[in-house]
């Protein structure tokens, strides 16, 4: 379906509560033609939800298994033969459909949902297609490779109003997150002056060759947008280094590095505690150091057989109202938020400062938590939570914790960094047009080149 003939914002039809649903074990089912075997057998199991999952490495089978007693996979794509044949086998008993080319799992008329788990080169394109294929959508962080990518998915989102929930698990599967943002909306810490999103370093590789592709890798597809590249693999490391599964991380070509790979989760806190005080407006300035393991001309990198992404660095981030974000890699990995009357540390273990002993005495009004959770239910903990809150969205047609618009908002903050990390210079900002000011080099860093044949498709 072209954009230009879409719906306008599809109306919310809410359907019964899939948490109450689950905590009750309701015996309607659910209604949606089925056209495999394994989908009627799906569907004729009250509440299950049918999944189609585009992407089948570490990240898409643990999500899968963490949703598990909600559903079933009944559609398998991923471009590695090996990696679909034992994600069939692990999530599914075998009896999924598996596919080379994700478009048959969006073809399908019989899911529920569909789960984008590849890599970060390939969630922009799958994402939009299965927006307009008319699907829900769990995908996983960063939505995208540019600022551009995200102005489109928005745009599509807004039109046909699909739920889409980003993998942004942190906003619900550690309940220390929810609670620190709780204390900033509840104004425990005051007005916001500084927040600082500690994120790690990234690894360096030694000179990765071209090594022949694994027969069951259909390569090019792998590749897809990305420029064709030979494939490179060496011994070394935890899963050997190369520059596709898991290490793509490591390149420009495929991800953002850690400003992306862990700013997402990090920055994406920051923001929110930002947003939770108020500040609505983006920034308007950012600049700092990095280091990579390779030289940068004009934002390119000089040399193609090793990693590439920043290894260490320090940004500050500028908005309106004298209020300032730190991203840094050398530090304690979490969110630091600090106020005028107070500041708290959070990160996957542990929330600490003043304004949390203050509890004790003065504790959070009782529904302080469900406010900060956008008054979505929270029923359960754990890696599934963010499970549970999209599959309820899905019937509610709530917008999800992990929402397109403030996943957005972080990740131009996290790609600005990288941009002005690869050029080595600070850049302004215009929040309103989703511009740099100033710098044509810059600002055609917004987008990226798609390889002939791997396109968007808008119309
Ligand atoms: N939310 C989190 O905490 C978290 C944690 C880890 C990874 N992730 C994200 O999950 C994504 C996947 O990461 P991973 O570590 O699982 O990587 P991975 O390399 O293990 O898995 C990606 C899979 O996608 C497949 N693939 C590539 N192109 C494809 C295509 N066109 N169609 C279908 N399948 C394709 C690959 O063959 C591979 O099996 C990344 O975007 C990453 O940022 C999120």
């Amino acid at each position: 379906m072209s954009l230009s003939n879409l719906p306008n914002r599809v109306p919310r039809t809410p359907r019964r509560s899939f948490l109450k649903a689950t905590a009750a074990a309701a015996t309607t089912p659910y209604f949606f033609s089925a056209t495999s075997a394994f989908a009627q057998e799906t569907a004729a199991k009250n509440d299950r939800k049918a999944i189609g999952l585009i992407g089948a490495g570490g990240m898409g089978r643990g999500n899968m298994r963490s949703a598990s007693k909600w559903i079933d996979v009944v559609a398998i794509a991923d471009v590695d033969a090996e990696r679909r044949a034992q994600a069939n086998q692990s999530l599914s008993q075998g009896k999924a459909d598996v596919y080379n080319d994700y478009r048959k799992v969006l073809e399908r008329d019989d899911l529920d949902a569909v789960h984008i788990a590849t890599p970060d080169h390939w969630h922009t394109k799958p994402l939009i297609e299965a927006m307009l294929a008319g699907k829900d959508i769990y995908c996983e962080k960063p939505l995208t490779l540019t600022i551009d990518e995200g102005k489109l998915i928005r745009k599509v989102q807004q039109q046909t109003g699909r739920i889409v929930q980003v993998g942004t698990q942190q906003r619900s599967t550690f309940p220390l997150f929810v609670k620190a943002i709780a204390l900033v909306q509840e104004g425990r810490l005051g007005r916001i002056r500084r927040v600082q999103a500690a994120i790690g370093g990234a690894p360096t590789s030694p000179p990765i060759p071209v090594a022949e592709v694994p027969q069951e890798l259909d390569w090019d597809r792998w590749l897809g947008p990305a420029p064709k590249v030979p494939y490179r693999y060496t011994e070394g490391g935890r899963r050997g280094h190369s520059n596709c599964h898991y290490e793509f991380r490591w390149w420009y070509e495929y991800s953002g590095g850690k400003l992306t790979d862990w700013g997402a989760h990090h920055v994406d806190i920051a923001s929110w505690a930002l947003h939770a005080n108020g500040q609505t407006d983006g920034p308007i300035s950012i600049g700092g150091t990095a280091e990579h393991p390779v030289e940068f001309v004009a934002g390119m990198p000089q040399q193609h057989d090793r990693y590439n992404t920043a290894t260490a660095f320090q940004f500050q981030v500028q908005f309106p109202g004298d209020t300032e974000m730190i991203i840094r890699h050398d530090t304690d990995n979490g969110v630091l938020i600090e106020g005028d009357k107070g500041r708290i540390f959070v990160n996957r273990g542990k929330l600490v400062g003043a304004p949390v002993d203050a509890l004790k005495d003065d504790p959070l009004p009782e529904d302080a938590i469900a406010k900060a959770y956008k008054g979505l239910p929270m029923v359960e903990n754990g890696r599934s939570a963010h499970w549970a809150t999209f599959l309820h969205c899905v019937e509610s047609r709530d917008e999800p914790i992990s929402d397109v618009h403030s996943h957005m908002k972080a990740l131009n903050i996290c790609h600005l960094a990288g941009i002005s990390a690869r050029l080595g210079r600070s850049l302004k900002w215009d929040d309103a047009t989703e511009q740099i000011v100033g710098d044509q080099e810059a600002d055609a860093m917004l987008k990226r080149p798609y390889r002939d044949g791997y396109e968007i498709e808008m119309s």
